[in-house]
C-alpha cells in the first residue's frame, strides 16, 4: 500500500503523520512545491518511526516521479482561509492548484483512489474529477467526517459522554449551508433529540456549522488541521482495509437524492474500490430542501470555473 499526500502544509503533514502512526501504508510520499519542506518534514517523521514503532516509510519530494503507483492520493494543497474569508473566496486560486496536482498525480497513479481535502471542498472534488479524468467512484471529498466529528465532539461535551458512543450525521456541502441531521445523530442509539432540548441542540448545530471559522478566528493565520487530517485518514483507512465504512463524504451525484450534476456530502460506503455505494436515506421535506439548497450552492460555484 502506497499513499501520496499532496501538500506538506499543516493538513498534509499531519495526514502523513497519522497514516504513519497507524501504519496504514508501507510508503507515504509527501509532495509539495516548496523546496525542502516535504523533504524536511518527511525525514523528521521518519526519524520518529523507531520511537513510535511504525515501519511506514515517509519520503518528501518536490516532484511526482516518486508517487508512481500510489493506491491512494490525498490532495491537501491550496490556500487556507484567513479571518474574514469564506471557503468560496479560495475558489479560483485553489481550482488551479488542485487541478494541476490531480492531473500530475493521475499520470503516475492511474488506478489510485483520490481523497480531496482542499477548499472549497465540494467544488474541488469536481475539479479533481474533471482535470484528472477520474471515474466518479474514484474520488471523494473529506468534509462530512470533519463536520460530523465536530458535531459529535460538541454533543459529547454537552452530555459528558464518551465520544465513542456519539454518532452524528452532517450532509450537504462543506459550507454555511451544510446540513447537520440531529434526527440521525445518537448516543449509543438514543436519538440526541431525546437527550438535548431543541433550543440547545440548535445552538450546537450552529456551532458545528461555524466549526471551521471558529478555529480560523483563533489561529488567525490559517485553518484547522488536526480534525481535518483525522477525517481524511479515516476515509483512507476504509480504503486500505476494505472496511466498507459508511461515512459522510462529498461525491459526484447523478440522480441520488434527486440531485444531478453536482457534488454534495452524502452517506457513502467506502472500500478498496473507492465509493462502493451512495446510501440514500429518507429525509424530511425540510431536510431534503436544505440538502438541495446546499447542492445548488455547489453547482453555482462549479459553473464559475473557467475550464
Ligand atoms: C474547516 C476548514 C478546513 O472546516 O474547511 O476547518
Amino acid at each position: 500500500m502506497k499513499i501520496t499526500v499532496i501538500g506538506a502544509g499543516n493538513v498534509g503533514a499531519t495526514t502523513a503523520q497519522r497514516i504513519a502512526d497507524k501504519e496504514l501504508a508501507e510508503q507515504v510520499v509527501l509532495v509539495d512545491l516548496i523546496e525542502g519542506v516535504p523533504q524536511g518534514k518527511g525525514l523528521d517523521m521518519w526519524e520518529s518511526a523507531p520511537v513510535e514503532g511504525t515501519d511506514t516509510r515517509i519520503i518528501g519530494t518536490n516532484g511526482y516521479d516518486e508517487t508512481k503507483d500510489s493506491d491512494i492520493v490525498i490532495i491537501t494543497a491550496g490556500l487556507a482561509r484567513k479571518p474574514g474569508m469564506s471557503r468560496d473566496d479560495l475558489l479560483a486560486a485553489n481550482a488551479t492548484i488542485v487541478g494541476g496536482c490531480a492531473e500530475a498525480a493521475v499520470k503516475q497513479s492511474p488506478n489510485a483512489i483520490f481523497i480531496i481535502v482542499s477548499n472549497p471542498l465540494d467544488v474541488m472534488v469536481y475539479v479533481a474529477m474533471k482535470r484528472a479524468g477520474l471515474a466518479p467512484n474514484k474520488v471523494m471529498g473529506m468534509a462530512g467526517v470533519l463536520d460530523s466529528a465536530r458535531f459529535r465532539s460538541f454533543i459529547a461535551l454537552e452530555l459528558n459522554v464518551s465520544v465513542e458512543d456519539v454518532t452524528a450525521f452532517v450532509l450537504g456541502g462543506h459550507g454555511d449551508s451544510m446540513v447537520p441531521l440531529p434526527r440521525y445523530s445518537s448516543v449509543a442509539g438514543i436519538p440526541v433529540t431525546e437527550l438535548i432540548p431543541a433550543k440547545r441542540l440548535e445552538e450546537i448545530v450552529t456551532r458545528t456549522r461555524n466549526g471551521g471559522i471558529e478555529i480560523v478566528n483563533f489561529l488567525k493565520t490559517g485553518s484547522a488541521y488536526y480534525a481535518p487530517s483525522s477525517g481524511a485518514v479515516q476515509m483512507a483507512e476504509s480504503v486500505v482495509k476494505n472496511k466498507h465504512r459508511v461515512l459522510p463524504c462529498a461525491v459526484w451525484l447523478d440522480g441520488e437524492y434527486g440531485l444531478k450534476g453536482t457534488v454534495a456530502g452524502v452517506p457513502v460506503k467506502i472500500g478498496k474500490t473507492g465509493v462502493e455505494q451512495i446510501i440514500e436515506i429518507k429525509l424530511l421535506p425540510e431536510e431534503a430542501a436544505a440538502l438541495q439548497r446546499s447542492a445548488n450552492d455547489v453547482k453555482e460555484n462549479i459553473a464559475k470555473l473557467k475550464f
